[in-house]
């Protein structure tokens, strides 16, 4: 097996990337957080003071190298892993994610990494998208209580300062945003399988995952 390609999607917070991670590294796969990726915009976009909603201030798009490597971001070559995690970018990061130009070079970088080999991408649009012949589809969710507190968690272990009722209005907001933008909405492909992780442990989803994924391999 050459090449075999998982698409992960689901709203903020459900756990995409930590599992995505993990099952990356068990079963020898290359991982791709294409959050990672729109937070990089996001930031660069900051940086610049544009209007984020301005679909003709991002004109800049086309020269902008971004690159997801090994679990690091890296903007024209630098590394801004911590920084694209920061609650600004976060509270922004579905603005860039509306505008055409911006869809449409993540895709294509997306896509190109697609060739690596045996890939595991998570996202919003990867199943519907960026890789609608994906070997694997899977969409996970969770209540927002439940990401909330997650995302409480992940950023106490990181060192990031958080508030439980901050997060959890920050989520709801950015689900909304993401479900109903007219491009690439959040939603859950026809041919996905659906795991609700409300109540299963990261462990529990990992596995499924993997099991999931040996299944088609016919393991
Ligand atoms: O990690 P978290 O679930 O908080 O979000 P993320 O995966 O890092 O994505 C940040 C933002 O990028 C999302 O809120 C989406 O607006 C956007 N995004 C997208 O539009 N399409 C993707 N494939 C991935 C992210």
């Amino acid at each position: 097996m050459n090449n075999f390609v998982v698409a992960i999607d689901g709203p903020a917070g459900s756990g995409k990337s930590s599992v995505s991670k993990e099952v990356a590294k068990r079963l020898g796969f290359t991982h791709i957080d294409t959050g990672a990726m729109y937070r990089a915009v996001t930031l660069y976009a900051l940086r610049l003071g544009i209007d984020l909603d301005d679909e003709n201030a991002y004109s800049f798009i086309n020269d902008l190298s971004i690159i997801y490597k090994e679990g690091k971001t890296f903007l024209n070559g630098e590394d801004v892993s911590k920084e694209i995690r920061s609650q600004e970018v976060t509270n922004h990061a579905s603005q860039p994610a509306r505008i055409n130009a911006v869809r449409d070079r993540m895709v294509y970088f997306q896509r190109e990494s697609l060739k690596i080999g045996k890939v595991i991408m998570d996202g919003r649009d990867i199943g519907t998208v960026v890789a609608p012949n994906a070997d694997l589809k899977v969409f996970l969710t969770a209540s927002a209580e439940v990401r909330a507190e997650r995302r409480c968690k992940e950023n106490e272990l990181k060192g990031i300062e958080s508030n439980y009722d901050v997060i959890l209005k920050e989520i709801i907001e950015r689900d909304r945003k993401d479900s109903t933008r007219k491009i690439a909405p959040l939603k859950q492909a026809n041919d996905a399988i659906l795991v609700d992780t409300t109540n299963l442990s990261i462990e529990e989803v990992i596995n499924k995952i993997i099991d999931l994924i040996n299944e088609r391999l016919g393991k």
